[in-house]
């Protein structure tokens, strides 16, 4: 298991989206109101979609911001009506340090 540092977790703002890339991957991350990280791809399951870094957070779920669909921050997946998964990465913070972690 690898950790990969991000950010310092005081400079994350709440429920807006920061973008990051690794490698060939684009993830964004939330702070949510209850203070934990959340790391999904950044990239909408909506077939016309596009990012997420742009959607709204309300508890542990982000809405698109085009076509509104609801996505869970904890699995990644979109919840009913609608239907898909996003990639989400495992975040561990340690000393005010966000790091993803790598299987
Ligand atoms: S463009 Fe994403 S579900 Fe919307």
């Amino acid at each position: 298991m690898e950790k990969l540092y991000l950010t310092d977790y005081d400079s994350l703002p709440e429920r807006t989206g920061q973008v990051f890339h690794i490698g060939q991957e684009e993830i964004v991350l939330f702070r949510l109101s209850n203070g934990e990280v959340k790391a999904i791809e950044n990239k909408s399951p909506h077939p016309k979609g596009g990012t997420l870094s742009g959607g709204l957070v309300s508890g542990e779920y982000v809405y698109c911001p085009l076509y509104d669909w609801k996505i869970s921050l904890n699995d990644g997946m979109v919840q009913a009506p609608d239907s898909g998964q996003v990639k989400i990465f495992p975040i561990e913070i340690t000393s005010g340090q966000v790091f993803m972690i790598y299987q």
